[in-house]
């Protein structure tokens, strides 16, 4: 969603902040804006359309000469993707200029009351109420004007504000949307994640909620939102350039898949020594862990998926009910929830609107909370009990793919250490599954490798209208996965079902060819899904199975099979959903679509 970045020094700034731009891309938009000052006055550029069209029209930036600026990628919420209400804006007097990213709640209230008092709005936005509020309160000292505005606004917001009269100062709010400062020699930065930032220094400044930061080539101040200073600890960050880069790779999406093996390894090595399971913080004993009646998982999305492919080890391994809740419902829910609740937050990026929203209405409730999050120092990260990163490094494509598998690797982990020290998990089962956990960076790589066959694949069903993704248990959160990553990269439709469901109705929909791809990773239940398989070609499905090699009874029932390694079925998902990772992918290339982009989806979905 919307990328903020701000830049003070001695270099020009326009330059620098298209450059933040281009790497926030990712996070999906539709117009984009920078705004420098120079002269005691503020010059603004923005267009609708990629951040390239903004170059073009700013000549690389030499077209907005001046050291200081903030720059905006938006993704439309308020009003369409136009030149007039792409960020950033400015106050009539032409003394402010903003840039927003979030919602402002109360904007209908303020902007009739602006109107009123004769401000005149050339856009359509919930932003623009923070400029002229801006220019309402200024009195010559900025600092006080960013208070008193800020302190009129409800809702969502990080914030970057340039004022004409001060050439070298920025400022930077935060309420409930990332921001973060970037601090370097002789000059400062912020932005809304990391990625903006690594090229330029590794030392950040972590804004929370409430707090803003005046910069200054010299140095950035904090403040809290009563305007006394606030100390903040400096953080390394520990992602670096090439890591935010495609690498030789056609789509970040792609390099991301093959990322996989080293990802799962840091997610998981790191945190098995001499045959123990240690989860920094979380490693509760048996009676801490049995305070809990009932494990809730909430997320969106694939994050959801993982939660619900992680319920099976949870309940297979803790033999405490588990429940996977979309963050949206749970939210607005009034679910039944206590002190002996333990909530599982899962977010790769760590500022899901609605698992933030869901997180702290649980937490009001009692529950205590466990986040698994990648982005260090995130919402979500922040506000847990505890928090297990998944250390899966910047993930740039919008689809998600080792954000995905590395949540996996840290639930299934968090499943057998809690299992074990419950007690319900015995020394055999213990060491064989951990051995299990262990040889999955490898086993990742080996379906990789397996799979050189897909774009073959791809060629035959990128042109079906339609596909339908069945399994039962582990391999339905298995297909929920996959399903979503055709149809959100690929535009093809793509609906998942429990296989033994489909007859209840969906199978009405499979005709002559229609593709149904099945996973049938789960021994248990394996004949069970063949009859499925059955049912569907009887129908004229033309069935692609997703299975283990070697299995022999799937080759005489689908037309097409692509093979994962062998392991056990509770932690099969990180395999299986490997090979339906590359046929999205693959057949979205087919089809021509922007993989890494796709259309209508944004990375970090910070609005609700
Ligand atoms: C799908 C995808 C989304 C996210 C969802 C939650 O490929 O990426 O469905 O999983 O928006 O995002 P996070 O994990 O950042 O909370």
């Amino acid at each position: 969603m919307c990328g903020i970045v701000g830049f003070t020094g001695a270099r020009e700034a326009a330059p620098l902040l298209l450059e933040g731009l281009r790497r926030l891309e990712y996070r999906g938009y539709d117009s984009a804006g920078i705004a420098v000052t120079g002269g005691g006055t503020i010059r603004v550029e923005k267009v609708s359309g990629k951040v390239e069209k903004l170059c073009e029209k700013t000549r690389d930036g030499a077209a907005v000469p001046g050291f200081t600026g903030i720059g905006h990628t938006r993704w439309a919420t308020h009003g369409a993707p136009t030149d007039t209400n792409a960020h950033p804006h400015l106050s009539n007097d032409g003394r402010f200029a903003v840039v927003h990213n979030g919602i402002i709640e109360n904007y209908a209230a303020l902007r009739e009351e602006l109107t009123a008092k004769g401000y005149v709005f050339q856009s359509e936005t919930d932003t623009e109420v923070i400029v002229h509020l801006l220019e309402y309160f200024d009195t010559g000292d900025p600092k006080t004007a960013v208070m008193r505005t800020v302190a009129r606004l409800e809702g969502s917001y990080a914030l970057g504000v340039l004022c004409a009269d001060r050439p070298d100062t920025l400022f930077a709010v935060r309420e409930a949307s990332p921001l973060i400062l970037g601090i370097g020699v002789g000059e400062n930065y912020f932005a809304s994640d990391v990625t903006a930032l690594v090229s330029y220094t590794k030392n950040a400044v972590y804004l929370d909620d409430g707090e803003f930061a005046e910069l200054t080539p010299r140095g950035i101040t904090v403040y809290d939102c009563s305007g006394r200073p606030v100390e903040k600890p400096v953080t390394r960050i520990t992602w670096d350039v090439e890591a935010a880069e495609k690498g030789g790779y056609e789509h970040f999406m792609l390099k991301e898949i093959m990322e996989q093996p080293a990802a799962v390894r840091a997610a998981l090595a790191p945190r098995i020594r001499d045959g123990e399971i240690l989860l920094e913080g979380f490693d509760l004993s048996a009676e801490e862990l049995g305070r809990f009646n009932r494990l809730i998982i909430t997320a969106c999305g694939s994050a959801y998926y993982a939660g619900c492919a992680a319920k099976y080890a949870l309940e297979a391994l803790c033999r405490i009910p588990v429940e996977a809740v979309l963050a949206s419902e749970l939210r607005y829910g009034d679910p039944l929830i206590d002190d002996r609740t333990l909530l599982i937050v899962i977010s790769q990026s760590g500022e899901t609107a609605d698992t933030i929203a869901a997180m702290k209405e649980c937490r009001a409730r009692g529950a205590k909370t466990l986040a698994i999050v990648n982005v260090v120092g995130s919402t979500i990260a922040k506000s847990a009990d505890w928090t297990l990163y998944t250390r899966a490094g910047p993930e740039i494509a919008v689809a998600t793919t080792k954000g995905y598998t590395t949540q996996l690797a840290v639930l299934f982990l968090l499943a057998l250490s809690m299992g074990r020290r419950l007690g319900r998990v015995d020394g055999d089962r213990y060491n064989a599954l951990l051995g299990d956990l262990l040889r999955l960076p490898k086993l990742i790589q080996n379906a990789i490798d397996l799979n050189h066959g897909i774009p073959a694949l791809a060629k035959k069903y990128h042109r079906s209208p339609s596909l339908f993704f069945i399994g039962r248990n582990t391999d339905w959160a298995s297909a929920l996965e996959g399903a979503l990553k055709m149809k959100e990269i690929s535009y093809i439709h793509a609906e998942s079902y429990a296989a033994g469901e489909l007859k209840h109705g969906t199978i009405a929909l499979i005709e002559e060819g229609t593709p149904v791809i099945a996973v049938c990773c789960n021994e248990a239940l394996e004949d069970k899904t063949i009859s499925n398989i059955v049912e569907v070609k009887a129908r004229g499905a033309r069935v692609l199975a997703v299975a283990f090699r070697g299995d022999r009874k799937i080759v005489s029932q689908a037309n097409d099979v692509i093979y994962i390694p062998r392991i056990g079925t509770l932690f099969s998902p990180v395999l299986a959903v490997i090979p339906m990772q590359l046929l999205a992918y693959y057949v979205a290339k087919e089809n021509g679509c922007d993989i890494d982009k796709p259309k209508n989806l944004a990375k970090s979905v910070t609005v609700e």
